[in-house]
């Protein structure tokens, strides 16, 4: 009688640990268990055969290991119920009744990225095209398509890195270089927008680093005017902030549009009032613009004569700080995990 009911606990055991779902669990009990057939409940009727003292130890040990298997019957019941093992059943782990969990993602996109595809978005809405250009760029479309030639003092405050022994190479100071491969490419009518990175000589502050994003705009068609490229301006600002934003347009000089302005929108990190973001004037250089000039139009293969155009350079990590109330542009590359894990 011992063996016996030792020789179940051990196939008790054995088999429990091959059972992995609720159902097979069902049926491992039944095998054991079941009032008719039982092998755990046949071995207790067995007791009644025995007599005296050793019906009574018999009965006591039978009666201690059926308490231990049924425990670990009830244990291994949790475990499904929980969910621990990792051999549920399907069908059975489906909780139809359990709300969504949110999904796990393990990264997210960078706020300039976030910034660049929404301008993007906003732009193909309007029937641009998105282009890109090169970041090593020569020193011929850099500046001398764009009306600088090597004397001119614009070419000063857009020193930028040159490449050792390849002195007509240089990291592109800003995107307008693509205006012109634009148009050479395409032809007229055109609108396009680019969308990079730039690089500059510059010594970073708040406001100003090495490395940048711009985003270009260039529209080419007949008879384009101020009015054609204030109102762009305006859709693309209330487009990418969501909010009315207040504008103010200086002349200002660059040599590839004429006439040039800067566009200047109200600080929306400081409302105003002054800050690291915009200088502590209040006011943030966020669009270079202008028409397109005559020169640089001939340089794209067209005839001035025919064709007109507007085109900007929007400083876009300028625009992603006031979008974001980002007050120092170093954040943007520095890779800090507590900052982009804002975004
Ligand atoms: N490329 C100019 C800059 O980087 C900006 C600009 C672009 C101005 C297009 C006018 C038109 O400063």
């Amino acid at each position: 009688m011992k063996v016996q009911l030792e020789k179940i606990k051990q196939e008790f055991q054995k088999g429990l640990n091959e059972v992995s779902d609720v159902l097979m669990l069902e049926e491992f009990e039944k095998r054991f268990f079941s009032r008719r057939s039982g092998e755990m409940t046949e071995a207790m009727k067995n007791l009644k055969d025995l007599s005296g003292d050793a019906r009574k130890e018999m009965g006591r040990l039978a009666n201690e290991i059926k308490n231990e298997l049924l425990e670990m019957l009830d244990q291994k019941r949790v475990d499904f119920n929980r969910g621990d093992s990792a051999l549920l059943v399907k069908t059975e782990a489906i909780d139809v009744t359990q709300p969504k969990l949110p999904k796990q993602i393990g990264g997210h996109l960078h706020p300039m990225t976030i910034v660049h595809n929404e301008l993007e978005d906003l732009f193909t809405s309007m029937g641009f095209m998105v282009l890109d250009g090169p970041e090593l760029e020569s020193t011929y479309y850099s500046f001398e398509t764009l009306n600088i030639p090597a004397t001119h003092p614009a070419r000063e405050n857009m020193d930028t890195f040159y490449i050792k022994d390849h002195s007509d190479w240089c990291m592109r100071p800003h995107t307008s270089p693509v205006q012109v491969r634009a148009m050479q490419k395409y032809g007229a009518p055109l609108r396009a927008v680019v969308s990079g990175r730039c690089f500059r000589n510059e010594a970073t502050d708040a406001s100003h680093d090495h490395t940048f994003y711009q985003m270009e705009g260039l529209v080419v068609d007949r008879e384009i005017s101020i009015a054609n490229l204030i109102g762009t301006m305006k859709e693309l600002l209330s487009g990418v902030l969501r909010r009315d934003v207040e504008v103010r347009l200086r002349p200002g000089y660059f040599p590839f549009v004429e006439p040039g302005f800067e566009l200047d929108m109200k600080c929306l990190v400081c409302s105003g009032i002054g800050c690291g973001a915009c200088k502590h004037s209040g006011w943030v250089e966020t669009l270079p613009c202008g028409l397109v000039h005559p020169k640089v139009i001939e340089a794209g293969g067209l005839d001035p004569n025919e064709w007109t155009g507007f085109a900007f350079g929007l400083g876009s990590m300028r625009l992603a700080m006031q979008k974001y109330g980002i007050e120092d542009i170093r954040h943007l590359h520095a890779g800090d995990l507590r900052f982009l894990n804002q975004f």
